[in-house]
């Protein structure tokens, strides 16, 4: 597995790829990789010759209050995960070539960046949607693999990708959870013991709605309800919001007729944790 750290190195080997007819595909992470991310990588490699993983913490996409400076990191860890994968190339820029001074240029998606994870951290879509765009730029490739578990990241990507008619094919790959149910993420390294017990509530929250939902229930503001009780029965636990939007344009919705995102962003002492379910009715 080769490592590249310039930019122009990484378009030269791009471009080289391309010409020798190879597809790329491309996997963004901000490292500390878990399964969640090694499975972006076997989804890129079922559909691609050369999958390219950027691991790059993007400053940008973190409020002034955030934890940028804390956010794990083990690059070498991630590097021989990426490699029994079968990964092919690791792309680690630093920020002095990402964000050089005078740096001046954003890439932003109105609207549905202003909802769910958008209202309680400003700015962080344009972050997201500015780095990747440039690591679109640098890495060039045909298929880039997201992870439903950031749902609203996915859906903004998809539609950015369209808006700007960027030739990319956005593939989105289910949530891989722990045996117990608890989403992967590398935040999940915050919690104590204690509080990783009190985040099974979370998963156990969509269970319990999707039940509600497959039962007949249609009444969004009830199923809301139910998800906030049952989340704050747990003491450490604080709602940031929980929503039930249109899977497709995270739409509100009062009344369930129609395919359903049911995302919520919850912290836990002080780890803030998202997770989601589309359900189907
Ligand atoms: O999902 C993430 O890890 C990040 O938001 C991404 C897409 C790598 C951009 O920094």
């Amino acid at each position: 597995m080769k490592i590249i750290t310039d930019i122009k190195a990484m378009q030269k080997k791009a471009d080289e790829l391309r010409a020798i007819g190879k597809k790329i595909g491309f996997v963004p992470t901000m490292g500390f990789l878990h399964e969640g991310h090694l499975n972006l990588i076997r989804e890129a490699k079922k559909r691609c010759d050369t999958t390219i993983m950027s691991i790059y913490v993007n400053p940008t996409q973190f409020g002034p209050d955030e934890d940028l400076d804390d956010y794990p990191r083990d690059f070498d860890r991630d590097c021989s995960l990426a490699e029994k994968e079968g990964c092919d190339i690791i792309f680690h820029p630093d920020s002095k070539q990402i964000y050089p001074d005078n740096y001046l240029t954003y890439v932003e998606v109105e609207d549905i960046t202003s909802v769910l994870c958008g209202a309680s951290r400003p700015g962080h879509f344009k972050g997201v949607t500015t780095i990747v765009t440039k690591l679109f730029n640098i890495v060039k490739p045909h298929v880039a693999v997201f992870g439903q578990k950031d749902a609203q990241q996915a859906i903004v990507i998809k539609k950015m990708t369209r808006d700007l008619n960027l030739d990319i094919d956005i593939v989105v790959a289910p949530i891989v959870r722990e045996k117990d149910g608890l989403a992967k993420s590398s935040r999940n390294t915050y919690l104590s013991g204690d509080e990783r017990e009190q985040a099974l509530v979370l998963n156990q929250s969509l269970k319990m709605a999707e039940k509600e939902i497959k039962s007949g229930e249609r009444n969004a503001e009830k199923l809301k309800s139910a998800i906030v009780d049952l989340i704050t029965r747990q003491p450490d636990a604080v709602i940031d919001y929980v929503e039930i939007v249109e899977a497709d344009t995270l739409a509100p919705v009062t009344i369930i007729t129609n395919e359903v995102l049911i995302a919520f962003a919850v912290k836990i002492g002080r780890t803030r944790l998202i997770d989601n379910i589309v359900v189907q009715v």
